[in-house]
């Protein structure tokens, strides 16, 4: 096991304003085509499976590394939740998909990681521990192909990667939106990105405390019935940055080990009902306080990537 350090970098290129105006434009001609077939909506994560009421409980006697930002004292907060499958398309929940917990923990106050003040903290998660694109680019241009069809998907693998790295890629994406999914009371989310718990970062978790039993139910309805019987809850845990080699900012693609870094549970999230309506809303990695700034290339992506999108469906 190693300890937690400060000692971690960005590596920010000077292209990267311009990759990202790109990105932006992409983003946004994927969202005007599916608004214009389903109504306005989201770039991507489009289809909400739940919006629901929650308590976000920071913990008591934290170690000193955790204890910063929103973690710095024991606390109880209202929060919101939005669960979703990560297509531009709306599709049936049992099509395979990438699946998305978005947390928003209100009541908070502080310098914000955009400008100014913030009065909330927003947490985004994905049922993976890493995520399978090494740059921002390669994110948005597999989903712009994807947004074309399958075929186009392909065509843009084999033209960008050659043979070997397009089979490579394949095999990836497809591991990654089939990667069995049993619902949201029962699975880990991760921000399989770091965030800065300043001066330290690290990679967030959410783990069902009391998962119970798998349900072969729909996964919205599941959700709906477990919440009339009683409170779901999640306990929260920060996985901490030891050093560049085992605990890579700016490698997204790597799961950083828990046996060299272990997670260190700070709060618990409590889901209380299903009648949150959260379509509105801004949920954004950016959304929140300058000591959780997330970090790394695919993190700044997302500053300009959100925005586009919001912009597009009129909640900026
Ligand atoms: C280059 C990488 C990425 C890009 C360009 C991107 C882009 C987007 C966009 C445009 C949205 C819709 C935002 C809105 O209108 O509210 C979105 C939603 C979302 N993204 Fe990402 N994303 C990326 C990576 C990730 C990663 C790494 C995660 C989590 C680990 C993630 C989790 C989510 C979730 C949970 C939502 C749904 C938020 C909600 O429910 O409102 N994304 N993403």
């Amino acid at each position: 096991m190693s300890s937690p350090s400060s000692a971690w970098r960005e590596q920010v290129a000077a292209d990267e304003a311009a990759r990202f105006a790109r990105q932006g434009k992409i983003l946004a001609a994927i969202q005007a085509a599916r608004s214009a077939r389903y109504g306005a909506g989201r770039a991507l994560h489009r289809k909400a499976v739940l919006g629901a009421n929650a308590t976000f409980e920071v913990l008591a006697g934290l170690p000193v590394e955790a204890r910063h930002g929103l973690f710095a004292a024991p606390g109880r907060y209202p929060a919101l939740v939005r669960l979703s499958n990560g297509s531009f398309d709306m599709q049936a929940n049992t099509r395979p998909d990438i699946r998305g917990f978005a947390v928003k923990v209100n009541g908070v106050t502080g310098p914000s990681s955009l400008d100014g003040t913030t009065d909330h903290q927003d947490f985004l998660l994905i049922n993976h521990d890493s995520f399978a694109s090494r740059t921002s680019d390669e994110f948005v241009d597999a989903a712009a192909a994807l947004a074309k069809g399958e075929g186009a998907l392909l065509l843009w693998l084999f033209r960008s990667f050659g043979l070997r790295g397009a089979l490579t890629r394949l095999k990836t994406l497809a591991g990654v939106v089939r990667k069995p999914f049993s619902g949201f009371a029962t699975e880990t989310f991760n921000t399989a990105l770091p965030i800065a718990v300043w001066p330290n970062a690290a990679k967030l978790r959410l783990k069902p405390v009391a998962p119970g039993a798998p349900t072969d139910k729909d996964f919205a309805q599941d959700m709906r019935d477990r919440l009339v019987v009683g409170p779901l809850v999640y306990d929260v845990a920060l996985q901490f940055f030891v050093d560049e080699k085992v605990t890579p900012i700016e490698d997204p693609t790597v799961v950083w080990p828990e046996a060299q870094s272990p997670f260190v549970s700070v709060a618990r999230l409590t889901l209380t009902d299903a009648d949150a309506d959260v379509e509105g809303l801004r949920f954004d990695p950016w959304g929140g306080l300058a000591a959780h700034r997330p970090l790394g290339e695919i993190m700044r992506a997302r500053k300009a990537a959100y925005y586009v999108s919001q912009v597009g469906r009129g909640a900026a």
